[in-house]
Parts: C-alpha cells; structure tokens; sequence
C-alpha cells in the first residue's frame, strides 16, 4: 500500500492560511471539573517522589513499597503486577507493601514467594498468599521508615498519584544507593511502570456558538532529552457515536503516532508522522501544529471546531489511552436530526483514500475491500456506487464489486480517469446513515488483452479451448492520437512447440485466423479483434498453459506489450457443463431406447477410451481454421463419437 499514501495527503492536510492568535480569544481554557468528557491514562516511567536502594540485600526479602494517592476516587480497580526483571529471576521471597487506602486492587505476580502487605481493598483473582494486616504506618510520612524498621530494608519506594496499573519489575541491584532517600521526580524506569489518570482536563467554547463540532486537544509537553520516538495512542469512543469531533495530536515533529482506533468517527489533525494501525502500517506524513496552547485552540477555530470539548497537555509517553465518554456523544450529538455528513477530512475519506480499493481497466471498474479494515467505520451494513442498484457482494472477509465502466454511474469525462462515488450505508442507529466517498480511478495506459469464447466478446477467461474457436481483443487508451496507435503483432507460445503467429502488421497471419471489425475508437481507446483457433497434435497432453502475447506501438517504435497466460484445455475438461452435459447424456438415453442397450453399451465404451482426444460438439463451420490447419491434427476423424453416432442413428 505504500505508494498509494500520495492521495491521502490533500484531503488530510489541507492547511488554509495560518492560525490567528486574535480568533483564540473568546475562549479561556477552564478546567473541566464535573463530568470530564474524556478519559485519559499515559504510560510512565516517573514518578512524583520515590528511590531505590541496595539496603534489602542483606536481608530475607526484596521489599517494594508503593504509596498511592488519588485526586479522584477511581472507578476501576487498580491493577498491580509483579515480575522479574531478568528470566528465572524469581530467585528471593519479595515483600510488597501497597498504601492505599480507600482503593481496591488486584495483584498479579509471575514470583510465587509473595508477601503483601496493605490497607487496599483486594480483589479475588489476586495471586499472593494474604496477609490481612495493613502496614502500621498510617500515613505516608512514616512509611518508609515502618518498611525499613519492619524488614530491615528496602528495595524500591514509589508514591504514585492517580494509577490505573502498576507494573513492577522485581529485582535488586549492588549498585544501588546504601539508603532509600526520596528524590522528587524520580525516575524510576529501571523498576517501575505506571499508567496514570489525567485529571487536569481544560476547555472552553467560544461564547457565540451554536455549534457541536467539537476538538479534542492533546499535547506532548516538550522534553528536549526525551528519547520517545513513537507513541501508540489507543482511541476509543462510546456506543452511540460520536460525529462532528476531531482530534488534535500535538508533539516535537519527529514523532511516531500509532493509532489504534476503536469505534471513532472522528477526524484527525497530526504533528509528526502517524500511522493508523489496524489499517496499515503506512506512515502518514502530519502537519506542523503550533505548540502553545491558544495556537492549538486557534487552529481547531480555523478548522471551525468552535468547542473545545478537552485539551490536555500531558507528559511526554509511550503510550496513551483516550476515552471519549458517552454524554459527551449524548450532548453533542443532537437525537433526532441526522448530523450533516462529514467532510472530506473524516475517518472513512481517510481509510478508503489510504486503502483506494478501486482498480480500473479500459473497460472495467472493480472494487475489492477487506472487511476488517472497515471495523474502524463500525457497522457498514451495505456498500454501493453511486448507482444504488449497483451493490457490492460481500463474503466472510470481503467486499467486492465489478462492473463495466459504462455502468453504475461510471463518469469518463476525463479520459485517463474514471470517476464515480462510494456510498457506505451504516447500520441504523449509527450517528450517520451513510457515507459517500467520490473517487477517481486511474485507467492505466496499457495494452489489455481479453480472451472471449463467443463473438459477443463477453465474459473473458483465460481458457483456450483446442479445436474450437477463440476470439481476442486488444485494447487500450490513447487519449491522444489513438489513430496512431496501430496493433503490430500477437503470438500464441506454449512451451514445447513453436510459437504461432496470429497477426502482424494488423494482418491475419496464421492459418484460420481473421481479423474482425472492432467497435469504433471512442474517448481515445483503441479496440482491436480477431478469433482464430488453436489446433494440437494428436497426441499432445492436454491442460498445458500457454501465453498470448501482443505488441502495440507508435509509429515513431514505441512498443506496449502484453501477456495473456491462458490454459489450453480440451472442451470436456472445460467447466461449466461444456464438456458432456445434460444434454449429451439425455441424447444418449434416447438413443438407447431406440437401438438398444448393447449398442449403447459399446458407445460408451468407446467415448470412455476416445474422450481425450475427441470431440463432442460438432466443429463450428465458420471455423476455417481447423480443416487447414498445418498441423497433422484433424478433427473430422473417424472415431465415433456418442454424439456423432446417436445423431445418426
Ligand atoms: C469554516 O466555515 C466558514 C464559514 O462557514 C467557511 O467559509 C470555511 O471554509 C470553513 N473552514 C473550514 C476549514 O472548513
Ligand atoms: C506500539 O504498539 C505496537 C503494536 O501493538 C508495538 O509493537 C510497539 O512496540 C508499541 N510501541 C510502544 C512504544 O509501546
Ligand atoms: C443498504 O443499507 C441501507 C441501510 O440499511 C438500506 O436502507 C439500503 O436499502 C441498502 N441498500 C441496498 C442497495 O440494499
Ligand atoms: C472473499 O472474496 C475475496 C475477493 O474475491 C477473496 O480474496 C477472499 O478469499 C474471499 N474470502 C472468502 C472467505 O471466501
Ligand atoms: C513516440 O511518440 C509518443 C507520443 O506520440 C511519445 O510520448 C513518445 O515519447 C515517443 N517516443 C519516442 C521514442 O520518440
């Protein structure tokens, strides 16, 4: 997919102008207090006060002792894990003591010889053997120096504020301070991650709107020494979507986003380089974005998102996790009125832009999507072009649809171009009823070549049947001389024989060919056609593949070129009852009725021991080809067929 980025970019990136600090104003950033319209976590590694040191290793245990605060009662329990730092490393019995009052927690650890110690509610599922007694240190002032006292050392200190989950990697080190002495701060990467709460959520609407389009800000705090290079943001959005919202991304410009998107209709404006990862890991190029904060809140006015439902500027992370909450989609959403459809910016423009699953040829338009990208654009019930009547097919992992360009609404106004819509309908209840994406497909400039088993020239395949007809066609787009263009020579090769000329100079050249009148040049496109028929030595192993292989050119020698790989069949192993059908066996039932069964018996017979190499359809007459073919083959034999004989019968 990597090439096909390039018509992303103008529809994600349309920058108008420069953001004006004078339209920032009207709108002060409060801070959201009452019912937050988002749920931010980020990973990190620093916490506000904590320390580490050797002094444990002289003792029975390696001793943790976390102390948690929160700003907020915290709705879900906390998650605390425990493993070794190094494989096997679950070498020492460990101590961990948790302050945290008023909370509920699980711990999980991968060391068996665990010892907690705290006053948090835990919840089954937790792996330690309990023991019940809460650390007598009643706040977090004395607990150091109860941890200290009571095991004789330790380990690790972290005090955390706001933890969704704790991961500690158990382990001592020699090299570690003889005192654990908090520092503020402190970096404590070696042992401990946390995801943490962001509670300091800020917006503000500018006073004379009546607008829901609503931005959601989050700012990287620039870390000069910061070694992130990539952050995956995890993005989800409530039941009841969400429209009419964008998100602002805002970090150094040489950062990574990866996002994981779940359920989200919403647009996306982004420093740095992003990715979105279900769909691919193409990396889309951002846009530079002004790294103040009445410059971001400017730039979402530009784009005319006049509410600012949150901004956050957050610590720099590796990972971060948005919830866009459910009455935020309640009041921003109107219930009744259906939203006006997105602009060419939203989440569906950008995926199909990204995946652009349509292909065109000269004649044809085909469609093909996999539906797991389409779990981003939930609930895509059917997907159409701009003809309704024209519906993609879907099986278990896809959805398809091919037509003629001069169907379903199909636009050639530009000759190297054909254009037309996607509609995607999305299931009732969806904040949108559908989608339309307008596209443009590229018709390539090539020689196609199409081989058709009837002179109607429908439905090509890439069977050549011996003995029997075939018809060709070549064609291509020349939008600007297509006079020009002259048809130079086609070739029938197949490994083993010599390669037979059909046509040269737009001449029929082999034996049983000729050219036909093709339809008129229009819009540019050159047609050529001819049918010949392709004759085997008696003999020969049939399937055996073959190529067909046409030169198109300028006069001034340019050469377009093309191979068709057919499969060279015999009419029985055809399918599509064109071997013996129905037909053939009621024919030959009838004709044992008539001359009894015994003949009929030594019919079948035969057939069964002529049926490689012998026909069962009368030859066409209007296929010269065969009867003078120069090649010792000859269809009008003497075998009998169960055809020939009960026709005569
Ligand atoms: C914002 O709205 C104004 C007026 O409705 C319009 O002229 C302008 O093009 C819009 N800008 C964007 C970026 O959509
Ligand atoms: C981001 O997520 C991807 C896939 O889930 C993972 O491979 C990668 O290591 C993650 N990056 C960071 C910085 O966590
Ligand atoms: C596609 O789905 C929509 C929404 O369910 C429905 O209204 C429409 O009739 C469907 N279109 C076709 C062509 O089936
Ligand atoms: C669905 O159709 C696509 C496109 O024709 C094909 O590649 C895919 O294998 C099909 N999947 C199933 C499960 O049949
Ligand atoms: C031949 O002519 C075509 C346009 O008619 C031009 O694009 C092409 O470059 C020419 N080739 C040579 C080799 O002059």
């Amino acid at each position: 997919m990597g090439p096909r980025a390039a018509p992303l970019l103008p529809l994600l990136l349309a920058v108008l102008g420069r953001p004006d600090p004078g339209r920032a104003e009207g709108c002060d950033l409060q801070p959201v207090t009452a019912e937050p319209p988002i749920t931010l976590s980020y990973a990190t590694s620093t916490v506000p006060r904590g320390c580490i040191s050797s002094s444990s290793l002289g003792t029975d245990h390696e001793v943790h002792v976390l102390s948690v605060e929160w700003s907020k009662v915290s709705a879900v329990p906390l998650k605390v894990s425990l493993t070794p730092r190094t494989v096997g490393g679950c070498t020492r019995s460990v101590v961990l003591v948790l302050l945290c009052s008023r909370c509920s927690a699980t711990v999980t650890s991968s060391c068996p010889d665990l010892l907690i110690r705290t006053d948090a509610h835990l919840i089954p599922g937790t792996t330690a053997a309990l023991d019940p007694e809460p650390p007598a240190a009643t706040g977090k002032g004395q607990l150091l120096a109860w941890a200290q006292g009571t095991y004789g050392g330790i380990t690790s200190y972290s005090e955390l504020r706001d933890p969704r989950w704790v991961q500690l990697r158990l382990g001592e080190d020699t090299g570690s301070p003889p005192d654990c002495i908090p520092q503020e701060h402190f970096n404590a990467a070696l042992h401990l991650e946390t995801e943490v709460f962001f509670h300091g959520v800020k917006g503000c609407s500018r006073g004379d709107t009546q607008s829901t389009r609503a931005a959601h800000i989050i700012r990287l705090q620039p870390e000069p020494s910061s070694p992130i290079t990539e952050v995956n943001l995890s993005l989800s959005c409530p039941e009841r979507p969400v429209s009419n919202q964008i998100l602002i991304l805002q970090s150094r410009a040489n950062l990574t986003w990866s996002l994981s998107v779940n359920n989200c209709h919403i647009q996306f404006l982004v420093s740095g380089n992003y990715k979105i990862t279900p769909i691919s890991s193409l990396l889309l190029p951002g846009e530079l974005l002004p790294d103040t904060e009445w410059g971001l809140v400017a730039k979402a006015f530009e784009k005319n998102y006049s509410v600012i439902a949150s901004y956050s500027a957050i610590p720099a992370s590796t990972r971060i996790s948005l919830e866009i909450q459910e009455h935020e989609a309640v009041r921003r959403v109107p219930a009744t009125p259906t939203p006006p459809l997105p602009t060419t910016k939203s989440l569906p423009h950008a995926l199909l832009f990204t995946l652009e699953p349509w292909k065109c040829t000269d004649e044809t338009m085909e469609i093909v999507i996999a539906r797991s990208y389409l779990e981003l654009i939930k609930d895509v019930v059917n997907i159409t072009l701009r003809d309704i009547s024209c519906q993609a097919e879907k099986n278990a992992t896809h959805f398809m649809l091919k037509t003629p360009l001069s169907h379903c609404g199909t636009s050639l106004e530009g000759r190297d171009h054909a254009t037309n819509e996607l509609i995607l309908n999305l299931a009732k209840g969806a904040a949108l009823r559908s989608v339309r994406v307008a596209f443009q497909c590229k018709i390539p400039r090539e020689l196609f070549l199409r081989l058709f088993p009837t002179a109607a020239f429908e439905a090509p395949q890439t069977e050549l049947e011996v003995n029997k007809e075939a018809f060709v066609q070549a064609s291509m787009q020349w939008e600007d001389h297509p006079a020009d263009l002259q048809l130079k020579e086609c070739w029938l090769a197949a490994p083993g024989r010599e390669p037979v000329l059909l046509v040269q100079g737009g001449e029929a050249r082999g034996a049983g060919v000729a050219v036909l009148e093709g339809p008129p040049s229009s819009r540019g496109r050159k047609v050529w056609r001819f049918r010949f028929t392709y004759t085997v030595p008696e003999g020969r192993r049939v399937p055996f593949s073959a190529t067909l292989k046409c030169k198109a050119g300028l006069q001034n020698n340019t050469i377009f070129e093309k191979v068709l790989e057919v499969t060279v069949k015999d009419s029985w192993q055809l399918p599509n009852n064109r071997g013996l059908g129905l037909a053939a066996v009621l024919g030959i039932t009838f004709g044992a009725f008539l001359i009894g069964a015994l003949l009929t018996a030594g019919l079948w017979y035969i057939y069964s021991h002529t049926r490689p190499i012998s026909k069962l359809q009368p030859v066409s007459s209007t296929a010269p080809a065969s009867e003078s073919s120069s090649t010792n083959h000859s269809i009008g034999s003497t075998q009998s067929t169960p055809c020939s004989t009960s026709s005569m019968a």
